[in-house]
């Protein structure tokens, strides 16, 4: 990991957003750790909701009832600067959260902004300062984050990177990639004073290095 010389504000915040597997997780992971702060995975939230709705049988169109079940249930975020866990109820549903069946459903969820105000409030309450991974981090979460980066890459190179961490064969995880970044469209953006990084031919730790290089030009 890069040595660097960048010190975040008690108050800080640094959002990462992007697209499906443009490789925001593993971004957000590199750069929390180089900065020692934990990151803050906003849609392993999303995903946990979808997995509970699937697993009760709640119709993912239902938002009332999806909200109903989260009143009533633990669900908490734990984030690090390892890896983001959640759990129901104290139980590590984590790995369960990244199954095929839930990548195809979550955007049902997260269209539904009553959801998105719930997600919002759990992250809003984290003690920070913490880098924060999603779709609208920087544009509507933390619209006053010290760091606004969007990380962008083709259907296809997104497909691949996905395709070392599901079964499925690339062709078919970059249709499934397609599909979700439509109906995510709605909540996905750069902010307007976001620093776009073009990840296409860029590996990990290239990314890695960009995104600290425009948040030290940016502390
Ligand atoms: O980043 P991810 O693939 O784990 O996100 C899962 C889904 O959650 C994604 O399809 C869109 C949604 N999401 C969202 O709408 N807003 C966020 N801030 C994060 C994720």
């Amino acid at each position: 990991m890069p040595s660097i010389n960048i010190h975040l504000s008690r108050s800080s915040v640094v959002t990462i957003d992007g697209l499906a597997a443009s490789g925001k997780s593993s971004v957000a992971q590199g750069v929390a750790q180089a900065l020692n702060v934990p990151y803050v995975s906003s849609g392993l939230l999303y995903r946990a909701v979808t997995y509970a709705a699937l697993n009760h049988q709640i119709n993912l169109e239902q938002e009332s009832e999806i909200l109903a079940w989260v009143a009533h249930n633990g669900l908490k975020l734990l984030p690090k600067n390892d890896g983001n866990q959640v759990f129901l109820n104290a139980h590590d549903i984590t790995e369960q959260c990244h199954s095929s069946l839930v990548d195809a459903n979550v955007s049902i969820v997260a269209l539904h902004q009553n959801v998105r105000a719930w997600v919002n409030t759990q992250i809003r309450a984290l003690e920070k300062p913490f880098v924060a991974e999603g779709r609208d981090m920087g544009a509507v979460v933390f619209t006053d984050a010290a760091v606004k980066l969007f990380l962008t890459a083709s259907s296809l190179v997104r497909a691949q990177r996905r395709s070392l961490e599901r079964p499925e064969e690339t062709e078919q995880i970059k249709a499934m990639i397609e599909a979700r970044d439509t109906k995510d469209a709605v909540n996905s953006g750069a902010a307007t004073d976001a620093v776009v990084i073009e990840t296409e031919s860029l590996n990990l730790e290239e990314v890695i290095a960009a995104s600290l290089d425009a948040i030290a030009a940016r502390t």
